[in-house]
């Protein structure tokens, strides 16, 4: 019998950033030294104390099912960190914590959106945002944004792309792939558009230059913030992220999460609630470093011949115009691997607008870092 399989599902695009990280392990299976600088993962350790209180809490015991909505000890710690960031009074009960950013972007994705539904994002974008659309039945409506003016999103054309069966509109800042910070008053502008604002969070507190991450907490109640513990705090293989949502959306959220996922797990809740209490300096050590590779790698490229109109100001990466050396950015990024040795990720992952860009995660070691730019010296010929 044919395996039939839902056209929803056939309809989702690949994570070629995942693609190429798997080309890049066969490889390395085969023998071969790779550098990765396609993965958004840094190269650092998580904070000692949160290794600590998960594996203190499997230890002790901490091995069961937890509230549906999360330990209230991690809420608890999510909403102060929030109503830090945000100045803005932060109740618990709007927290609901998840295995990840991602589960949490699935479950508000699946609150708001119905088939023939519309939600408009930002492009060059997160890969997954267009895709959990898709597969809520949705369709995403993109808005672009260029290098020129430091990708910065035009609030009139995310009114322009705002119709009757917009349900939601996706803001990231700092955004990955391009750094983007938003001006505060972009998102205003945005915010006060009367559709959910679904603000993606996670790369808050990686900044640079002055800049300054708005938390859309402070724009007002009606906004569905997404976050985790996966990019500030170096904790990727722990999965844990979580929403804060508006009040009415916790009970069906909550409803969601009994039914797909019952809860977070319980001993890496135990990380999380350490790496709040006890990870600021860590968080403030690892953007120091960062920022020491930003500064290395941008003119780096540029001097190989990559275009960066303006150095990115926020998150880990390098969205370099690489039309130079091939306007096909997925053949490029799969040839850069081969004949360099270095993994980056194809800019068409990002929606259309990124074609012919390449992504360079620089949050890795300044070894790793430097050996990739002197490998991509020696393959990659002169621009054209
Ligand atoms: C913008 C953005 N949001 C969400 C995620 C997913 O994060 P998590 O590991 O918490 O699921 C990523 C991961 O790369 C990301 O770049």
């Amino acid at each position: 019998m044919p395996l039939r399989i839902n056209p929803r599902i056939a309809s989702l695009e690949p994570f070629l950033a995942m693609e190429v990280m798997e080309r890049a392990f066969e490889m390395e299976r085969e023998g071969v030294d790779v550098v990765h600088l396609e993965v958004g993962e840094p190269g650092v350790p998580p904070p000692a104390e949160a290794v600590e209180a998960c594996s203190r809490a499997l230890v002790e015991g901490e091995t069961r099912y937890t509230d549906s909505r999360g330990l209230a000890e991690l809420r608890e710690a999510v909403a102060a960190e929030h109503a830090r960031r945000s100045g803005t009074a932060v109740d618990p009960d709007r927290v609901l914590v998840t295995s990840g950013t991602s589960p949490a972007m699935l479950l508000v994705f699946a609150l708001l959106v119905e088939p023939g539904d519309q939600v408009v994002i930002g492009t060059p974008h997160y890969p997954c945002y267009p895709n959990f659309v898709r597969f809520c039945g949705g369709e995403p409506v993109l808005v672009p944004t260029g290098p020129g003016d430091d990708w910065q999103l035009d609030p009139a054309a995310v009114r322009a792309a705002v119709g009757p069966r917009t349900r939601a509109i996706v803001v990231a800042s700092p955004a990955n792939p391009t750094g983007a910070v938003q001006e505060r008053a972009t998102l205003e502008e945005i915010a006060a558009l009367d559709v959910p604002l679904l603000s993606d969070e996670i790369y808050q507190g990686l900044t640079y230059d002055g800049a300054e991450a708005t938390s859309a907490l402070a724009l007002g109640d009606d906004v569905f913030v997404l976050d985790g513990f996966s990019k500030r705090y170096a904790m990727t293989g722990f999965r844990l992220g979580y929403a804060v949502v508006p009040r009415a959306a916790l009970r069906p959220l909550q409803v969601m999460q009994q039914n797909l996922f019952i809860s977070a797990n319980r001993f890496v809740q135990h990380a999380g609630v350490a790496a709040l209490r006890h990870g600021g300096p860590m968080v403030q050590k690892l953007r120091d470093v960062l920022d020491e590779r930003r500064r290395r790698i941008v003119p780096a490229l540029r001097e190989l011949g990559f275009g960066i109109p303006r150095a990115p100001r926020g998150a880990f990466y390098v969205f370099a115009d690489a039309r130079p050396f091939g306007e096909d950015s997925r053949a490029l990024a799969f040839d850069v691997l081969e004949r360099a040795r270095v993994a980056c990720t194809p800019g068409v992952d990002f929606g259309a607008a990124g074609e012919g860009f390449l992504r360079f995660s620089y949050a890795t070691t300044a070894e790793a870092l430097e050996e990739a730019l002197a490998r991509l010296g020696r393959a990659l010929p002169a621009p054209s």
